[in-house]
């Protein structure tokens, strides 16, 4: 019998899901996100609500990811729960999140804690948030408070989740919470925000001086809408420099790169401040040079017409599913960061209600995973975004990024196939061909090619 063709990935890779505070636990009435709520921001009209419920019932569901056998999982903290007024520290959150953290070993899930996901306590939104420089010692002391009261049951943190998405929607876009257009605010605000991952990293070390500690960024193709336009070229490279790689940049030197560097001060002590690169990669953009678009550098973003892409509806935010997109962004990384600390990819997933395209995405992404570790660069673990569909921000429930279904209204849970699918990677460690067969067998070619030079050829960059 022929042996089986797979794709093997290496001894301790993490496998897991990716969640955050508010778009799970449910019944967060105390931070900026839920007044965008109330303000009737969502596009769909909804509210987060009770979520999914995890505040009350995290457990069943971190039951169906052991059951899946991912050894790890990403959780969030709500900083609005833990100081819900300023200087007020509420220990019977401290003791919810303890049990869940417990609940997480017990099953052999390696807790990835985030620290911020976007919300802010009401008391500090009302400050002036991030965009103000001085309030960035108010995070740190919730940091060091919350560290300090878990750190036995936690050494692997993420700080700051996708400061380039929080400055960006929040003060360009104005989709998110302050729903503010000003680009030199935004600038502002995502230094600060980057200044803040540096402070927290430092604090953390200082506590726990083993923790594996890093911050997360959304890492976008944007490729001109043809390369034979200069000025597409032109604002679709300025587009992926802003967006993609001056952050990295100042994380990785603390100085910004021209001409940005002339309105942000630089970042003291970032350089060395993180222990590996967290990676959030969803889609890739088309651009072409638009004059009546100053806001986003004169660049028209859109989705390539034939792509397969995300449910409709979600353009503008999740379009393209671009599996090629996650080699680039992991080169890229490595590249900019000369291989200086392990990658994890801290989210990656598709909004695909019905399920039709999400086991070939999963399985094409994660060939390109495993292409990139191929090669040499060293990516330690993978989570899904998300085990349960949850509330996606501005989109409310209108996307649906979970490998399980939920009915926010029954909090009834229903397994996709990509759930079982996920489970059987896990569980072997790799892409098998029977995997391939059963669930996606229109990727077999991509993921398993005739030869190396066809799969270069699929990937090439
Ligand atoms: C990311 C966010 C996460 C979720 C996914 C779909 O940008 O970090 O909270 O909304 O997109």
């Amino acid at each position: 019998m022929a042996r089986q063709r797979m794709l093997r990935f290496p001894e301790g890779f993490l496998w897991g899901t990716a969640s955050s505070s508010h778009q799970c636990e449910g019944g967060n009435r105390n931070n900026q996100w839920y007044r965008w709520e109330q303000q009737g921001h969502i596009l769909t009209g909804e509210h987060s609500g009770d979520a999914c419920n995890w505040w009350k019932r995290a457990e069943t569901d971190f039951e169906r990811a052991e059951q899946m056998e991912n050894n790890a999982l990403r959780l969030g903290l709500e900083w609005s729960r833990i100081e819900p007024t300023e200087g007020w520290w509420n220990s019977s959150a401290i003791d919810r999140y303890r049990q869940m953290l417990k609940e997480l070993h017990r099953r052999h899930l390696k807790p990835l804690v985030t620290l911020h996901h976007f919300t802010d306590p009401l008391w500090f939104a009302d400050r002036g948030g991030f965009e103000n420089e001085h309030n960035i010692r108010y995070f740190i002391r919730y940091v060091t408070y919350v560290v300090q009261s878990l750190q036995d049951l936690c050494d692997f943190w993420l700080t700051v989740n996708e400061p380039n998405v929080y400055a960006f929607m929040g003060y360009v876009l104005g989709s998110y919470p302050p729903g503010e257009h000003n680009v030199s605010r935004a600038l502002h605000v995502l230094r600060n925000l980057m200044q803040a991952h540096v402070e927290a990293f430092y604090a953390i070390r200082r506590i726990q001086p083993a923790a594996e500690i890093g911050y997360c960024l959304d890492y976008r193709l944007f490729d001109p809408a043809s390369s034979f336009s200069p000025l597409d070229t032109l604002v679709s490279a300025v587009q992926d420099a802003f967006f993609n790689w001056a952050t990295l940049q100042a994380a990785e030197t603390g100085r910004f790169s021209f001409p940005l560097n002339m309105a942000l001060a630089p970042i003291p002590r970032a350089s060395g401040a993180r222990d590996y690169h967290g990676v959030n990669y969803y889609t890739r953009d088309i651009v072409r040079f638009d004059p009546t678009r100053p806001a986003e550098f004169f660049g028209k973003r859109y989705v390539r017409p034939g792509a397969v892409h995300n449910d409709p509806g979600l353009e503008g935010n999740f379009g393209e599913i671009y599996p090629e997109g996650i080699y680039r962004v992991l080169k890229g990384v490595y590249q900019r960061t000369r291989g200086n600390r392990p990658l994890y990819i801290t989210e990656n997933g598709f909004s695909d209600a019905h399920d039709d395209r999400r086991p070939r995405a999963i399985l094409e992404h994660l060939a390109m995973v495993h292409r990139a570790i191929r090669e040499g660069i060293p990516v330690g673990g993978y989570f899904y975004w998300t085990l349960v569909d949850n509330f996606e921000w501005t989109e409310g429930w209108g996307a649906r990024f979970g490998l399980i279904e939920l009915d926010p209204y029954s909090q009834e849970r229903t397994p996709r196939p990509s759930a079982s699918m996920f489970g059987e990677i896990c569980r072997a460690n790799a892409i098998t061909e029977s995997i391939v067969e059963r669930y996606a067998p229109e990727a077999m070619d991509f993921i398993f090619p005739q030869s190396d030079s066809e799969l270069a050829k699929s990937a090439s960059v």
